[in-house]
C-alpha cells in the first residue's frame, strides 16, 4: 500500500524472519560467531536463548546461508515430536532413507552418515529452533545421538535455539548429563537503546528505501521506549508508522506520528515484570 508512495522495492518492516533483513546488533554478531565457531570447531552442543521476537529463527536461517558446502545442516523447526519421531525427522532432513524405521535403524543409519561425512572432512549440524518446547525424552534422545564421536571429536554438532525457558528446561535434574555437554551458550538480549535507530535504517536500506525518509532523533527515542528493543515489535511499530506517514502524505517521521501508530497498534508500556533480560 505505502510501498510505491516511499519507492521501496519491498515492505521493510514484515515479521518473518527473513535473513536478508538481518541487522548486526552486538548481540547477533557474538551469537553468529559463536554458531559458526562451535561448528567448525565440532565442540558438539550449544545454546542459544532469547526473548521472544529477538531474531532466534532469523538468526539460524542467517547460519545457513553462511556455511559452505562442507557443512551438512539439518534444521527442525517445528520440534513438538515424540521421541521416535524426533529421529526419523533428523534421518529426512539429512534426506537419508533407512530401509527400515525402527529406533535402531534409524540411530545406525545416522552413525553411518556421520562416519561418511567425516571421512569426507564435511562438518555436521544439527539445528534445533524452539527447543523450550522439546520434551524431556526427545531432549534425552538427541543427547544419544552426541555419542557418535571418534576419540578426538564430535561427529555431530547440535545446536539448540530457544526462548528463555529453554533455560529452565535444561535445568531439570534428570536432564544433567545433557547439561554438562554444553559448550557454548548465548543469550540474545533486546537491542541496545543506540541500536534501535541503526536497525530501522538497516531495515530500510535492504527494502530499497531511496533516503528520503528521515527519522527525528525524538521519534526514534519514543520507539525505543515503546518497543524494549524487541525487533519484532519495533517492526510492528514502524510498519504502522510508515502507514500513518503515508496517510498523512509525509516523508518526515516525528513523534506525533509515532504516538499515533502506538495507539493504532494498541502497544502498551511493559509491566517491570514483562520486561526482557538484558
Ligand atoms: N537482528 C535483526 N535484524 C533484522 N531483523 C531482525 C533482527 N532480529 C529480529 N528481527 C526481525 O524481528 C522479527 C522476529 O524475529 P524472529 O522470528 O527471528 O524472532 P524469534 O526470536 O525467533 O521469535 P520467537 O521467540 O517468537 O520464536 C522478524 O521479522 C525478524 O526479521
Ligand atoms: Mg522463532
Amino acid at each position: 500500500m505505502y510501498k510505491d508512495f516511499f519507492h521501496l522495492r519491498e515492505y521493510p518492516f514484515n515479521t518473518t524472519p527473513d535473513p536478508q533483513f538481518l541487522y548486526f546488533s552486538r548481540q547477533h554478531r557474538v551469537a553468529l560467531d559463536l554458531l559458526q565457531y562451535g561448528i567448525r570447531a565440532r565442540k558438539g552442543f550449544i545454546v542459544i536463548t532469547g526473548e521472544i521476537g529477538t531474531g532466534k529463527t532469523t538468526l539460524c536461517r542467517a547460519l545457513l546461508n553462511t556455511l559452505d558446502a562442507g557443512t551438512r545442516t539439518a534444521l527442525i523447526l517445528n520440534p513438538m515430536l515424540s521421541d521416535a519421531q524426533i529421529l526419523r525427522v533428523i534421518c529426512d532432513e539429512f534426506r537419508l532413507q533407512p530401509a527400515r524405521t525402527t529406533k535402531k535403524d534409524l540411530y545406525d543409519t545416522l552413525n553411518a552418515f556421520l562416519l561418511r561425512e567425516l571421512a569426507a572432512n564435511h562438518n555436521v549440524a544439527l539445528i534445533v529452533d524452539e527447543a523450550q518446547n522439546l520434551k524431556p525424552r526427545v531432549l534425552e534422545q538427541i543427547r544419544l545421538l552426541s555419542n557418535l564421536e571418534t576419540e578426538k571429536e564430535k561427529l555431530l554438532q547440535i545446536i539448540f535455539v530457544g526462548q528463555p525457558e529453554l533455560r529452565a528446561l535444561l535445568n531439570r535434574p534428570d536432564l544433567r548429563q545433557l547439561r554438562q555437554r554444553i559448550a557454548l551458550h548465548h543469550h540474545i538480549g533486546p537491542l541496545e537503546p543506540d541500536e534501535i535507530g541503526a536497525y530501522i535504517h538497516h531495515r530500510l536500506r535492504v527494502a530499497g528505501e531511496p533516503g528520503r525518509l528521515q527519522w527525528s532523533a525524538d521519534a526514534i527515542q519514543l520507539i525505543a521506549q515503546h518497543t524494549h528493543g524487541l525487533p519484532r515489535v519495533i517492526n510492528i511499530l514502524c510498519d504502522a508508522v510508515l502507514l500513518a506517514a503515508y496517510v498523512a502524505e509525509t516523508y518526515h517521521i516525528e513523534p506525533s506520528l509515532v504516538e499515533l501508530a502506538i495507539r493504532e497498534c494498541g502497544l502498551t508500556p511493559l509491566a517491570p515484570a514483562e520486561l526482557p533480560a538484558a
